[in-house]
């Protein structure tokens, strides 16, 4: 499985508060938000650089920038929100696509209901970003909208995955790579992760 859990502690410490039923809206916002933070450093360690060479006030150092645009952030409304600012910090330049699918709660299938790319994005890699991977239909939905887009190479970016979900989007794009902080055990017979944290745009916005 080309899965990349970050067993960091301090990734392991807030995803265990973020998965407990007690944090609320508030609690749940901050801890989504650096989290991604640091699976962010993870989820980029593979964009190329150029080389780049500048003067320091003692001398002439050779060092390295990002080559070409800033990659193109593309959250899955509505949780992949909560981790849209995160990256921004990390990438200031980046651009931001959205898409918003639900899924149907009959079926578990995606149901797309918006879509705003930006112009450019064959000049950018895209990082799809959603807390969750539970069977990978939104997930494996949102690669193909972006790879339609013409985006230079793409990383999914989510908080929990469930073996099916992980599956899906291997089976559908090989060529993409998943990060995400931890591989849980399985789904109910609702498609929710298992132990996972709930649902994630409702503890994210109190609509629970
Ligand atoms: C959740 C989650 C993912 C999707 C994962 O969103 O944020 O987008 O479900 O499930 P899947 O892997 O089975 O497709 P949901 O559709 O509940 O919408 P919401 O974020 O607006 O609550
Ligand atoms: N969507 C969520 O928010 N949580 C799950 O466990 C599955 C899908």
């Amino acid at each position: 499985m080309q899965f990349q859990a970050i067993d960091h502690p301090l990734v392991q410490h807030k995803l265990t508060l973020l998965r407990d039923a007690r944090t609320g809206p508030k609690e749940f916002r901050e801890l989504l938000f650096e989290i991604t933070l640091l699976l962010g450093y993870a989820a980029t360690q593979d964009l190329p650089l150029d080389e780049k060479s500048v003067e320091t006030p003692v001398g002439r150092a050779r060092g390295s920038v990002l080559r070409g645009a800033q990659p193109v952030i593309v959250p899955v409304l509505r949780a992949g929100l909560g981790m849209t600012e995160a990256l921004l910090r990390l990438l200031p330049a980046a651009a931001v696509g959205h898409i918003g699918l639900a899924r149907d709660p009959r079926t578990h299938l995606p149901v797309e209901y918006y879509r705003k790319l930006p112009a450019d994005t064959a000049q950018r890699h895209a990082i799809i970003v959603d807390p969750m991977l539970a069977t990978g239909g939104s997930a494996a939905a949102a690669i193909s909208l972006v790879k339609q887009a013409g985006a230079r190479g793409v990383t999914l970016l989510c908080l929990v995955a469930a073996p099916e979900g992980v599956r899906v989007v291997q089976e559908q794009h090989p060529d993409v790579p998943i990060v995400g902080a931890a591989l849980d055990d399985r789904l109910d017979d609702h498609a929710y992760i298992v132990p996972g944290l709930g649902d994630a745009g409702d503890r994210l916005y109190g609509t629970v």
